[in-house]
C-alpha cells in the first residue's frame, strides 16, 4: 500500500537515508495555483517573486530530498521553463495563476531577464544542484510531447518538450536498465554471436561509469536514448471527490524510471506528490510508494487514486477490470463446458 502524507517538501517527515528513488515534478515557476479547500494555499513552491528565489527554494527542497535518499539512490526531477514577458496562455484552465500574478512573475524588469528570453529555469536549477549540492548529473532526458499544446507565436519554434534530470549522490548507484531496453533498430547493433547478453548493466548492479561503453550490442536490447516521446494523459477524477488536478504526469514516466533505478521492494518517494502518480506506479511494480503533498485535497485525491482498482490495473499495465452492466453476467459466472 502507498503512504499518502500531507506535508511540506521543505521538511519531509521521513528518516535519513530511507528512500531508494525519488521521482518528482515540482511546481513550475509562476504558472499554477495549487489549491486546498478550493483556494490557493500559502507556502506552495512556484509562488516566489523571481526565478532566482524559486530556484533557491527548490534547491532547499532538493537538499531535503538528498537527506532522505540512500547513498545508492537516484533523484529524477522534471521541470518546465517559461518565457520572460510572456502573456498567460490557457487562462481558462482552472488551476493557472490569476493574470496579474502570472504577469508579475513574467515581467522582464521585475525578474531581470530580457523580454522574450527563455528564463532557463531547468538549467539554472541543474547547475545549482551540481555546484551547491555536489550532486552528480547523470543525464538530461528530454520529454518530447507528441500531443503538446499549440502556441500563437510566429517568430520561434513551438516548445514541445520539458526536461527531466537524473541526479545521483554517489558515482556508483543502483541501476538495472535491462527492463527498459529497446529493441535493436538494425542488425548492425545485434551482438555478433547473437547470444549472451553483455555482463554490464545486468540486474541489481550498481551503475559504473566505465561500464557504459560496453553496452552496445546487448542481447536484451539497446540503451534508451535521451529523448523520450510520451503523450500527456488526461486524469478523470470522480465528481464525488470534489477536487481536480491539472498537472499529473503520465504513468509511463515513473514506470520507466522505477523499473530501471529502484530495486524490487524498494522505497520510492514523490515529495510533490499531487495525484499520487509515482506512488501508484511504484506500488503496481512491487515497490513501496510514498506521496507527500501540502494540500489535503490532493492527498484525498491521491488516496482515491492509489486504491482505485481501475487506476491500479492501468498503472500495472493490465487491462482495467470490466465494469459489470446490470443484468450482465461476469465471465466467471458463465457456465462454460471445458472439453476434457
Ligand atoms: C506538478 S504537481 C505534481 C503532480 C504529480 N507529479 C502527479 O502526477 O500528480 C506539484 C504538486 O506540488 C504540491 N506542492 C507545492 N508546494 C509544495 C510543498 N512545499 N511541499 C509539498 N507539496 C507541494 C502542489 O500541491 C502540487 O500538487
Amino acid at each position: 500500500m502507498s503512504a499518502i502524507v500531507r506535508g511540506n517538501a521543505h521538511a519531509l517527515p521521513i528518516a535519513d537515508g530511507a528512500v531508494d528513488l525519488i521521482v518528482t515534478s515540482p511546481p513550475y515557476f509562476g504558472l499554477r495555483s495549487y489549491q486546498d479547500g478550493g483556494e490557493h494555499y500559502d507556502g506552495q513552491l512556484g509562488d516566489e517573486a523571481t526565478p532566482t528565489e524559486f530556484v533557491d527554494a527548490l534547491i532547499e527542497c532538493t537538499r531535503e530530498m538528498v537527506r532522505v535518499l540512500k547513498p545508492s539512490g537516484s533523484l529524477w526531477v522534471n521541470l518546465g521553463d517559461k518565457y520572460s514577458g510572456a502573456q498567460q496562455q490557457n487562462s481558462s484552465r482552472q488551476s493557472t495563476m490569476s493574470s496579474s500574478d502570472y504577469w508579475r512573475r513574467s515581467n522582464p524588469k521585475a525578474i531581470g531577464i530580457p523580454n522574450k528570453s527563455l528564463m532557463g529555469i531547468p538549467w539554472r536549477y541543474a547547475l545549482r544542484c551540481i555546484d551547491d549540492l555536489g550532486l552528480i548529473l547523470r543525464a538530461e532526458v528530454i520529454w518530447s510531447k507528441p500531443n503538446g499544446l499549440p502556441e500563437s507565436v510566429t517568430d520561434r519554434v513551438r516548445r514541445s518538450h520539458e526536461q527531466w534530470f537524473h541526479f545521483t549522490v554517489e558515482p556508483r548507484y543502483y541501476a538495472d536498465v535491462d527492463p527498459i531496453r529497446e529493441p535493436h533498430k538494425s542488425a548492425r547493433t545485434q551482438p555478433r554471436d547473437g547470444g549472451a547478453p553483455s555482463p554490464w548493466g545486468r540486474a541489481g548492479k550498481f551503475g559504473d561509469v566505465t561500464g557504459e561503453r560496453h553496452n552496445t550490442g546487448n542481447a536484451a536490447g539497446s540503451l534508451p536514448g535521451s529523448v523520450w516521446s510520451i503523450a500527456t494523459e488526461p486524469l478523470h477524477v470522480p465528481d464525488h471527490l470534489g477536487v481536480d488536478h491539472f498537472a499529473a504526469f503520465p504513468t509511463e514516466w515513473p514506470r520507466r524510471i522505477i523499473r530501471a533505478w529502484s530495486p524490487a521492494g524498494g522505497v520510492v518517494l514523490d515529495p510533490f506528490g499531487g495525484t499520487g502518480t509515482t506512488a501508484l506506479v511504484a506500488d503496481a511494480l512491487g515497490r513501496h510508494g510514498i506521496s507527500v503533498d501540502m494540500s489535503a485535497d490532493y492527498c484525498r485525491l491521491a488516496t482515491w487514486r492509489t486504491t482505485d482498482p481501475k487506476q491500479r490495473a492501468k498503472a500495472a499495465g493490465h487491462k482495467p477490470p470490466a465494469e459489470q452492466i446490470e443484468g450482465q453476467r461476469a465471465m466467471f459466472d458463465l457456465d462454460i463446458e471445458v472439453a476434457s
